[in-house]
C-alpha cells in the first residue's frame, strides 16, 4: 500500500475510535498528533500479541508487525493454548526436517515463521523475524539461518517480499545483510544505537533499520549526561537524525525506523512521554517508519497540539554535515570502540535477547 493511503487508513481508523470527539463535525476538530504523525510517517506497533496486532491492524492502524526473542519466547512459555499448538507445531515440523540439523533451533526458527505466518494474515506491509540472536558474532551461521526461514516463509505461500529479516547491528550481522541484500532477502538491522552502525547497514545495502533513541538517551543518563534534555537535543534524537540525514545527503535507500521512546524532558509531565517521537517525526524530521507501542499511540491521540514537520528530506540532506563515509572491519570496530553508548547497548541488547532465547531453549528442549 502506497504510504498516503496508509496515513489515510490510519486517519480514518483513529477517527473511528474517538467516540467521544466524534460527536463535534469531523472539519471542525483539530487533528490529533497521531493524526498528524501519521500524515508523515508510516507507523507501526511493537508486541508479539497476536490479539493487539490484530485489533490494530483490523482498523488500518499498523502496516507491519515484527517478531523478537522475547515475543517468541513469551509466546513459547505461555500457557495460552493458542501459542501452545505453535510450539507442539514447530516441534512436529523440526522433528519431521531436521535432516541431521539440531531439532531444537529448528523448532525455535520453526516457532518464530508460525507467529510470522500468523502476523502476515493480519497484517498488509512487512512481517520481521529474527535470526537466532547468538550468531550475531557469526556471518555464516546468520546467513543459513535467514536462508532457512525465509525458505520456510515460501514455503507456506509467503514471498521472500514480505518477509525481513532482523540482525543484530554487529559487523558479522550486517556483512550477512550485505549477502543476503544480493538474493533479495530484505533485512531489519536492529539494536543499532551508533551512527557507524546506521552508516555501515546503509553501506551493506539492509533494507532497514530499527535505532533505539529512548536507550541511548538511557546511556547518557547513566553515564554523566543530563538528566533531561530538550528533545531537539536529546542525544537519542541526534543520532538517529544525523543518520537520516546521512542517508538523506549520500542517496542510501535504507529505511530508518526507530523503535524504543522515552521522555527526553523527563517524567515530571505525563505527555514528555512522546518528547523523541515528535522530536523525530513532525517537530523536526520525519523519519520513513516508525514503530510505536500502544500506550504511546494512545497519548498521541488524545493531544491535538500541533505536529509540524520542519524537515523534508531534502532539507535532511542539506542538514547533514558528514561526508559518506566507508567502513571496513577494522575501521567499523574502531569507531564502534569509539562509541561507548552504541558499544554498551549493543552488548546489552544482545545479552537480554540471549536471555529470552535461553528460556525459550529450556522450553522447547522440555518438550521434545
Ligand atoms: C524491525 O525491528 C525492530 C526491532 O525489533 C522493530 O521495532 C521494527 O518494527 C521492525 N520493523 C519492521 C518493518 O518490521
Amino acid at each position: 500500500m502506497a504510504p498516503l493511503l496508509r496515513c489515510l487508513v490510519i486517519t480514518t481508523t483513529v477517527l473511528a475510535l474517538q467516540a467521544p470527539r466524534t460527536l463535534r463535525p469531523k472539519t471542525l476538530r483539530q487533528a490529533t498528533q497521531l493524526e498528524q504523525l501519521a500524515e508523515q510517517t508510516v507507523l507501526s506497533i511493537d508486541t508479539g500479541d497476536l490479539n493487539i496486532i490484530e485489533q490494530y491492524a483490523k482498523g488500518g492502524l499498523i502496516s507491519d508487525a515484527t517478531t523478537n526473542p522475547l515475543f517468541v519466547a513469551q509466546a513459547g512459555t505461555s500457557g495460552d493454548a493458542r501459542y501452545v499448538a505453535f510450539v507442539d507445531k514447530a516441534i512436529a515440523y523440526a522433528k519431521a526436517n531436521s535432516g541431521g540439523d539440531d531439532v531444537v533451533s529448528l523448532a525455535m526458527d520453526r516457532l518464530a515463521v508460525e507467529l510470522g505466518l500468523e502476523i502476515v494474515k493480519l497484517v498488509p506491509g512487512y512481517v520481521s523475524t529474527e535470526v537466532d540472536i547468538r550468531a550475531s558474532f557469526d556471518t555464516e551461521e546468520s546467513v543459513r539461518r535467514a536462508r532457512r526461514i525465509i525458505a520456510m516463509y515460501e514455503a507456506e505461500g509467503v514471498d521472500r517480499s514480505r518477509v525481513l529479516v532482523k540482525l543484530a547491528g554487529t559487523w558479522e550481522g550486517i556483512e550477512a545483510a550485505r549477502i543476503l541484500e544480493r538474493d533479495g532477502i530484505t533485512c531489519n538491522i536492529t539494536l543499532i544505537f551508533g551512527f557507524a552502525q546506521g552508516v555501515a547497514a546503509a553501506q551493506a545495502g539492509a533494507r532497514l533499520i530499527s535505532p533505539f533513541p529512548g536507550r541511548v538517551k538511557d546511556w547518557h543518563a547513566a553515564n554523566g549526561g543530563a538528566p533531561t534534555y530538550e528533545p531537539d537535543e536529546d542525544p537519542g534524537v541526534v543520532v538517529v537524525r544525523r543518520i537520516y540525514e546521512y542517508y538523506k545527503k549520500h542517496g542510501h535507500g535504507t529505511i530508518c525506523m526507530p523503535a524504543s521512546w522515552r521522555p527526553s524532558r523527563g517524567t515530571s509531565d505525563p505527555s514528555y512521554a512522546v518528547d523523541e517521537i515528535l522530536a523525530l517525526a513532525g517537530t523536526y524530521l520525519c523519519t520513513d517508519r516508525m514503530t510505536i507501542p500502544p500506550p504511546l499511540l494512545e497519548l498521541l491521540a488524545s493531544s491535538d497540539e500541533p505536529v509540524p514537520r520542519k524537515l523534508e528530506p531534502a532539507r535532511a540532506a542539506a542538514a547533514c554535515a558528514d561526508a559518506e563515509l566507508v567502513y571496513d572491519e577494522s575501521s567499523f570496530r574502531l569507531a564502534m570502540n569509539a562509541d561507548l553508548a552504541a558499544t554498551t547497548k549493543l552488548a546489552e541488547g544482545i545479552n537480554a535477547f540471549i536471555g529470552e532465547t535461553a528460556k525459550l531453549q529450556a522450553a522447547i528442549e522440555a518438550k521434545v
